[in-house]
């Protein structure tokens, strides 16, 4: 099975010490592998059924080293489900992780702020998602598996440690709901007012999905997003891809420090 290469190849790499954390980076946030100290490095074009991703701002490479003294597998690169239609666009990675069983799995992204408190260049702890969109990744799931719960869908005791490390590296850390957009447009004013009403703090591209999958394989997910602007009609101005890519760029010391502290303390 191609997945199960992938794993093999990752496995060689990763050594005997455990998989504490699998860290898939965000828009623009590919400069926190700069602070692994690098083991070793795989293209995902050499990991059989990892996908390519075809977008600015994302590479496309797995980062095998240690941050914060523990060792972690860094996936510089995703791909959405607005790329090829499919919500289980990235279903073959999450596999790969569900056989290397990581202690946990952290999804990091760029995201729309819907709160004025909450500008660019925040964090924002993911406590809880949205995804009324009709699709799901776990669609013609064989028999029962695809009934999971999504209660704990981000795992409030890696939340605490969050909360913990953003405290101790002084970093602002807000919380609130995500809720996932398939893109690849922008929303409308009106469908950001109504995703206020529905009770969520960010809006994104990403990130569901791969929880719903990793809850599928009882992997234990952190989400952190970064906040690259003003949710449409927020702010002034329109959210474009190039302020993401900035703000994103300009941010990302904050999230390596958050997650180098994080890693200490797991
Ligand atoms: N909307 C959706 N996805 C995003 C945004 C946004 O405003 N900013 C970054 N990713």
């Amino acid at each position: 099975m191609p997945v199960g290469f992938a794993a093999t190849k990752l496995k060689t790499l990763i050594g005997s010490a455990p998989l504490e954390a699998a860290i898939v980076l965000g828009s623009s946030l590919g400069t926190i592998s700069d602070v692994v100290e690098r083991a070793g490095s795989i293209s995902y074009a050499d990991l059989p059924g990892f996908p390519e991703p075809g977008v600015s701002g994302h590479g496309g490479e797995a980062i095998v080293g240690s941050l914060g003294g523990k060792t972690v597998l860094v996936l510089a690169g995703r791909v959405h489900a607005y790329e090829t239609g499919r919500a289980d666009a990235m279903r073959p990675v999450i596999e790969c992780l569900a056989d290397l069983q990581p202690r946990c799995v952290i999804l990091t992204n760029a995201a729309g702020s819907l709160v004025e408190a909450v500008g660019p260049g925040s964090l924002m702890l993911i406590t809880d998602h949205i995804s009324l969109f009709g699709t799901n990744p776990l669609t013609g799931e064989p028999g029962d598996a695809g009934f999971v719960p999504m209660t704990n869908a981000y795992d409030r005791g890696f939340a605490d440690l969050v909360r913990r490390a953003a405290h101790e590296e002084s970093i602002p850390l807000a919380e609130g709901v995500y809720l996932w957009c398939t893109g690849p447009s922008f929303e409308t004013p009106a469908e950001i007012r109504a995703a206020r009403a529905l009770g969520a703090d960010a809006v994104g591209m990403s990130t569901v999905p791969e929880t719903i999958v990793c809850r599928r394989y009882g992997l234990n997910v952190i989400g952190i997003s970064l906040i690259t602007n003003f949710a449409a009609g927020i702010g002034p101005g329109d959210p474009n891809h190039e302020e993401t890519k900035r703000v994103g760029q300009q941010s990302a010391g904050d999230m390596a420090r958050l997650l180098t502290r994080l890693m200490e303390l797991l």
